[in-house]
């Protein structure tokens, strides 16, 4: 074996890495000779002389989730049934999808590289375009022919420095003409929306305040500016938490740093009109773990779901209020908004579970997989109140569902139509039949839904018995300004062909495709995506 590169740490220090913890696991771990000295005995990450060349056979790498690996482009997808010729845009989706085998041997499956999607619908037609986020850690592993990024947020595991080492997977928006791939530990990558090609770190011209830049950014329909935040904002471990608006144009319009009560993720969060509102899962960072080759989460049953409630615009750092709710596990939001008394309405997946059972608590349970259950909940909070404890959050929707997707028109407003995925055996999946193909590591849903929260009405699409549904999108029908009316789209996972295919469903006939498209290509388990209009400038 030969060495390929030190990893230098901070202040010049080595990594330190304890060959017996395993922590590096397939590559190899030993104390370096020539990095002891009398000061500062070191131990060092060498990696094993032959890149690994195949993925492990894990779960997350078998399957459908083989990385795909695929760049390029198919015009004129295949359309069973007919796309309405009002429908002109693109659908922009991102998906980990490592390059090359990691030599971390249970990498979990979002550790891999941003690899953007975009299915642009026009008269009727649809083609595909798809391409890596050239991110450092893409090019350098691309020029080193292998693996050089450790463990999932853990730079202490990397088998040499990055400057930035984000993979850019989890979700992909438009804004002020540019798409940003994000993920929540850097900030975004800029990519031109025609040709996929990526223009770079994207600083916002260096106004960007924080390390970090959430991977769910807001939209208000009214004023286009977008609302972020970022946690651990400065650096691994850091509790500070920096909100921040951005005009249209780019311009940053406020900048308010917070400290937060403990160093959890803060994944997804929420906007009303006056308030913005952040929940903390139980999910809690330790830099010493880091150090020492750990996982950057651990479950901390102790740890109440905190609740950071701060003023939209004109905030000090000192009027965030953190309330709290019993230790549970919050997910994606679905809407927020204020109702006539000013009280905060807050619509979250919610599961008395910790759903990222891959990363247990300090004693190392997680629980069954099967048995967790995340369901859409309401809860209702005075953000006048001195009373920081809240009240039990009303169930909205009793099956297990997430990645809620609405109407963006009516985001941070009162709204009606909530979409989403949902895991519902009874609907019919073939499970015994489609098992050995699934894959695994990420959580499955075998259909979509459609909330009316007014009516509470449910009505379910169920796209096949050999069939996993990924996150949708909502294209508001044109010339249409009825909340809700228009089409949802989706990503689907066909196990009996191992391809990929797009349901289209006019939202006024929700139970039954408008049309399914079918890709010759497997795409693999995605994370977030967008609706592009071409009306938009
Ligand atoms: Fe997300």
């Amino acid at each position: 074996m030969h060495k390929i590169r030190e990893r230098t740490g901070e202040r010049g220090a080595s990594l330190h890495v304890s060959p017996d913890r395993g922590n590096v696991q397939d590559g190899r771990v030993f104390r370096s000779p020539t990095m002891t000295s009398s000061t500062s005995p070191q131990t060092t990450v060498v990696m094993a002389a032959q890149a690994p060349t195949h993925f492990p056979d894990r779960p997350q790498f078998s399957g459908f989730m083989k990385p795909c690996r695929l760049e390029g482009e198919v015009s004129h997808l295949e359309v069973h049934g007919a796309i309405p010729d009002d429908i002109d845009g693109t659908f922009y989706r991102v998906m980990p999808d490592p390059q090359l085998p990691p030599f971390i041997q249970d990498d979990p499956w979002f550790n891999g590289d941003g690899s953007i999607s975009a299915f642009r619908i026009n008269d009727g037609k649809v083609s595909f375009k798809q391409k890596y986020v050239q991110t450092e850690k893409l090019k350098r592993e691309r020029e080193a022919k292998r693996a050089l990024l450790g463990k999932y947020r853990n730079k202490y595991t990397d088998a040499v420095e990055f400057k930035v080492r984000t993979t850019a997977n989890t979700n992909v928006i438009h804004f002020n003409g540019k798409l940003l791939a994000l993920k929540e530990d850097a900030p975004p990558y800029a990519l031109d929306p025609e040709t996929l090609e990526t223009l770079g770190l994207h600083t916002f011209d260096g106004q960007l305040p924080s390390l970090t830049f959430t991977a769910h950014p807001k939209f208000d329909p009214k004023t286009g500016e977008m609302i972020c935040f970022g946690y651990e904002a400065k650096g691994d471990g850091t509790p500070d938490v920096c909100y921040y608006r951005v005009a249209p144009d780019g311009k940053f319009l406020e900048v308010v740093w917070l400290v937060a009560p403990v160093v959890g993720m803060i994944h997804d969060f929420a906007v009303t009109e006056n308030f913005v509102l952040f929940p903390i899962m139980p999910q809690v960072c330790d830099l010493e773990r880091l150090k020492q080759g750990g996982e950057h989460w651990q479950w901390s049953p102790e740890t109440p779901f905190y609740v950071g409630v701060l003023p939209r615009t004109g905030a000090k750092p000192e009027d965030v209020k953190w309330f709290q709710y019993r230790n549970s596990f919050p997910g994606h939001v679905s809407n927020a908004f204020e109702d006539s008394s000013g009280n905060l309405i807050m619509d979250i997946a919610l599961s008395d579970k910790n759903v990222f059972f891959w990363w247990p608590d300090a004693q190392g349970n997680a629980p069954e997989p099967s048995s967790i259950v995340s369901q859409l909940k309401r809860f209702v909070i005075d953000p006048k109140s001195s009373n920081l404890h809240l009240a039990d959050p009303e169930v909205l929707q009793e099956d297990n569902s997430e990645f809620y997707r609405i109407d963006d028109r009516f985001a941070t407003q009162p709204y009606r139509h909530c979409f989403y995925d949902m895991l519902n055996p009874a609907l019919g999946t073939d499970f015994p039949g489609i098992a050995h193909q699934l894959g695994g590591g990420y959580p499955l849903y075998n259909s979509l839904g459609h909330l009316d929260l007014q009516t509470r009405k449910v009505e379910v699409y169920f796209p096949g018995r050999t069939h996993m549904v990924q996150e949708p999108v909502f294209i508001p029908r044109r010339g249409s300004g009825e909340e809700g009316d228009g089409y949802l789209l989706a990503l689907v996972n066909n196990y009996a062909t191992m391809s990929s295919e797009l349901h289209l469903l006019d939202t006024k006939n929700f139970t039954k495709a408008q049309a399914v498209i079918l890709l010759p290509v497997r795409l693999r388990q995605g994370l977030h995506g967008n609706w592009v209009d071409n009306d938009k400038p």
